[in-house]
């Protein structure tokens, strides 16, 4: 597992060859294996492989989003706020799980941060995806993970990079190391 953790990068560039079922498959039991407060099940999730609709979700954000254009799937973080009052906690996990799991099938992935964030100087990107994927309005979109079969490759995090200073033993500001 650490040593996934340490392969594990943002990979926004994918080769142009689609997820198999079968993964795909895996990845739909992983959202849903991840955990919920309270055993509410607050999150939602759309899997999108239509690449007219990928195209739109690339413009979900101003700017931090255009990855999407190019990966072959994505996957949509939805939460119900009135099943839950940590929706955000909820959906982020089931986010993570995702990127995880897409690693350990030999795939990449990339964050795209939708809750807070704005499609244009009106709209949030909120409130474009819901009109776009027919969400209702109750619920919230948290984050978009796009994947696919890498074309970049990067390295691996070091032991160099860990900042050890932001841990500490008992007491905060009570060096670990
Ligand atoms: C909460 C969160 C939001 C992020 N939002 C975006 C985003 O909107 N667009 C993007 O390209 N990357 C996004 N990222 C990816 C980060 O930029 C990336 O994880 C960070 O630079 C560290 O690089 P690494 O993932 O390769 O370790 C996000 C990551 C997190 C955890």
């Amino acid at each position: 597992m650490l040593e996934l953790l340490y392969k594990r990068r943002s990979i926004r560039r994918f080769n142009d060859i689609p997820v198999e079922q079968e993964k795909v498959d895996q990845l739909v039991k992983g959202v849903l294996l991840a955990p919920s407060s309270r055993s509410l099940d607050a999150q939602r999730f759309i899997v999108v492989d239509n690449k007219e609709l990928l195209e739109k979700l690339s413009v979900s954000r101003n700017h931090g989003s255009s990855f999407l254009k190019n990966a072959p799937l994505a996957i949509v973080f939805i939460g119900d706020s009135s099943l839950s009052d940590v929706w955000v906690e909820d959906t982020v996990i089931a986010a993570t799980f995702t990127q995880l799991l897409v690693e350990s099938l030999g795939l990449g992935s990339c964050w795209v941060q939708i809750r807070n964030r704005t499609h244009d100087e009106n709209t949030s990107s909120d409130e474009y995806l819901k009109k776009l994927l027919s969400i209702p309005e109750e619920l919230q979109v948290e984050c978009i993970i796009g994947l696919g079969y890498p074309e970049e490759k990067k390295p691996p995090h070091t032991d160099e990079k860990l900042k050890y200073d932001r841990v500490s033993l008992n007491s905060y500001g009570n060096k670990l190391k």
